[in-house]
């Protein structure tokens, strides 16, 4: 797990974008990355496993994750929303439809960031209720200081400051999932419409 800072200022997607502030660059998700997969296959020692994305803000690190995973994987996902557009957080719902058997599986969820821990928390009781052999989670960011859950997830890629953070498949209404970067938005550039 590494901390990160406050980022290096200044770069424009083009005129009409927000200014971002770069938090994690692509060489430095990709470490990141790696160093979680290391962590994964050291844990499950060769184990089958399922990973469940947690739809939609996994679909980034999920790809590049299980690329470097080595025991025999199945994938599923689930979809949980709780931002309505912005950055407020509205009521918690699970989407489980696509979910595959899991009973008697080891299970990884994967989310990309742990804010409030509410998300994961509901995700993970869901899945204890179909009685797989184990659940744990990983989360790509855990933004400091805002949980509101004894829970912490299984593996952490980075704490990052208390900042809203778009790219590698972070949205800020539904905008900026595709960015390669890890960027955090001014506040200036949360009410603008994008
Ligand atoms: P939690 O339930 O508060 O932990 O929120 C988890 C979900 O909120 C994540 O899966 C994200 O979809 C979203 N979220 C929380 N913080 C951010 C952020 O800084 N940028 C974008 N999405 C965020
Ligand atoms: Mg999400």
């Amino acid at each position: 797990m590494a901390t990160v800072g406050a980022g290096s200022n200044g770069s424009f997607l083009d005129e009409t974008e927000p200014t971002v502030k770069i938090l994690l660059d692509e060489r430095e998700l990709r470490q990141g990355v790696e160093r979680l997969a290391g962590e994964v296959n050291g844990h499950y020692d060769g184990e089958s496993l399922t990973i469940i994305g947690v739809l939609t803000g996994s679909v980034v690190l999920l790809a590049d994750l299980i690329r470097l995973l080595e025991m025999p994987l199945r994938v599923g996902v689930v979809q949980a929303s709780s931002y309505r557009g912005g950055t407020e957080a509205g009521e918690l719902s699970i989407q489980a439809d696509f979910m595959p058997d899991i009973t008697s599986r080891h299970v990884l969820l994967v989310d990309d960031i742990f804010d409030t821990g509410n998300t994961l928390v509901e995700v993970v009781k869901l899945v204890k209720e179909l009685q797989p052999a184990s659940v744990a989670t990983l989360v790509l960011l855990r933004k400091t200081g805002r949980q509101q859950v004894s829970y912490e997830p299984d593996f952490v890629g980075f704490d990052i400051p208390d900042e809203f953070v778009v790219g590698y498949g972070l949205d800020y209404a539904d905008a900026y999932r595709n960015l390669n970067y890890l960027a955090a938005l001014e506040p200036e550039d949360l009410n603008r419409t994008i």
